[in-house]
């Protein structure tokens, strides 16, 4: 006999919990140095745009697949359309390839709340700190295996809901602490530049990859593309408003990614003057820019130990909405006992890990099309698997089971506002504008045009 699916209660507990694999590593690291990189503010208002658009349509379109067929990813297309399931399996690729990067920069930040915690926060200010420990052999494996170790523990245990007790409470916490150093950094000296580089856009920063990094980061911040809105629509009680739901994900989402932004940026200027070079430092951005900041902070130490412990909860939650996706997948393909198929996705991880840890120091030779391991990683699922996967998922409700459908299962709990802005983007807008930027960043990876 089948188990009956538990459902979250009411629309708040299906919010947190979205918003809590939504909201991780995604807002916190990657969405600053992205936008430090990518044109400042034209980045965010571009992103923005993407977010109410395509952002919104998607995540409602994977919540109704989700709230429609009660079933995970593989399961619910197939269930819609035998022929498609091939995009849940797709889709399920994705958590695969992020898992593991995930876990390394996880590792990062357990280190530096590890330095500030033990007082170590002034010497972690250095601006030899972060290259000093991401370019050893030792140090940048350790942290990863810890991260990944205790993601692995919960998931084997099945105390999520702990985690996510935690978080709900800490999560209030980071935002007001993000709030006053955002504050108290927009007062140092020189960081106004960086307050204005990152709010008002500027055109002539414009360029197709702007448009490119925005779009793979909305997918990575919304966890979109990858099935995990499906499963979780697959618990979602038919009462709730979809519709709703997904504004307050999104605003959640991206107000943190926003605010982010604005601690990160402006202290870019602050201290490193806002050279292109230091707005480009990409992966390190937040290390090597955010412990000044605390450093320069009466009260610093403490402040930096908070953060980073609330850097490390939002990652945990998303690591762990991670691996669940990973472990259900396997276990549910493979038929093999949980703790079995913990232990499998333990061991693929660190294999899959280890390169994008030791991608800094000693395979620091070693590119693919350029690129280091994590980035590489991190092009492949963001910038080419989650289009596709995209793609795929508009196509298929646009065409094969049609809007009306996805409608139909929103009206069940209220009317569906934006029901024309959903039909066209679905079926036109973005389906055109994703493969036309899905072969513009594989032409430009493999040399073809230069974007
Ligand atoms: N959305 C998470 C973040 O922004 O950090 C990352 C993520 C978590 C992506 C879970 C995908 C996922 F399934």
């Amino acid at each position: 006999m089948e188990k009956k699916r538990s459902s979250f209660t009411g629309k708040l507990g299906f919010v947190l919990a979205a918003a809590g694999s939504a909201v991780g590593l995604g807002n916190l690291w990657r969405f600053p140095y992205l936008a430090a990189k990518y044109g400042g503010g034209i980045f965010l208002l571009v992103y923005i745009i993407l977010a109410v658009t395509f952002g919104f349509s998607l995540m409602v379109a994977e919540i109704v697949i989700g709230r429609k067929t009660g079933l995970s990813p593989v399961g619910a297309f197939a269930k819609l359309n035998k022929k498609f399931a091939f995009i849940g399996y797709l889709g399920a690729i994705i958590p695969m390839l992020i898992l593991p990067y995930y876990s390394v920069i996880g590792g990062w930040v357990m280190k530096y709340f590890a330095a500030f915690v033990s007082g170590n926060g002034h010497n972690a200010a250095s601006d030899t700190y972060f290259d000093g420990f991401i370019t050893g052999v030792g140090e940048p494996i350790i942290w990863f295996v810890l991260f990944i170790a205790i993601t692995m523990t919960v998931v084997l245990l099945g105390v999520e809901k702990g985690i996510e007790k935690v978080s709900k409470i800490m999560m209030p916490v980071l935002v007001v602490l993000s709030i006053f150093v955002a504050v108290y950094v927009m007062f140092l000296d020189g960081a106004w530049a960086g307050v204005v580089y990152y709010i008002k856009p500027d055109f002539s920063n414009f360029s197709i990859m702007t448009v490119i990094a925005a779009m793979g980061q909305l997918f990575y911040s919304m966890s979109l593309a990858m099935g995990i809105m499906i499963t979780y629509g697959s618990y979602m009680k038919k009462d709730v408003n979809i519709e709703k739901s997904v504004h307050h994900i999104e605003i959640f989402d991206t107000g943190i990614a926003f605010l982010a932004g604005l601690m990160i940026i402006p202290a870019v200027f602050a201290f490193h003057g806002g050279e292109e070079s230091a707005l480009g430092k990409g992966p390190s951005l937040m290390f090597v820019t955010l412990p000044k900041v605390f450093d320069s902070i009466w009260g610093g130490q403490v402040i930096g130990t908070l953060f980073f412990i609330l850097v490390l909860l939002a990652a945990l939650t998303s690591s762990i909405s991670l691996a669940e996706t990973v472990v259900s997948v396997v276990q549910d393909k493979f038929k093999i006992d949980r703790k079995v198929t913990c232990l499998i996705v333990l061991g693929g991880c660190l294999l899959l890990g280890l390169p994008s840890a030791l991608g800094y120091g000693v395979l620091g030779g070693v590119k693919i099309l350029g690129l280091q391991f994590l980035d590489l990683f991190d092009f492949i699922s963001n910038s080419i698997l989650m289009p596709i996967v995209a793609i795929c998922t508009c196509v298929f409700i646009g065409f094969v089971i049609k809007p009306k459908a996805i409608e139909e299962e929103i009206e069940i709990s209220a009317p569906f506002k934006a029901k024309k802005l959903f039909n066209v983007v679905i079926k036109y807008i973005a389906p055109v504008f994703l493969v036309a930027i899905l072969v513009s960043s594989i032409l430009d990876v493999f040399g073809v045009i230069k974007i």
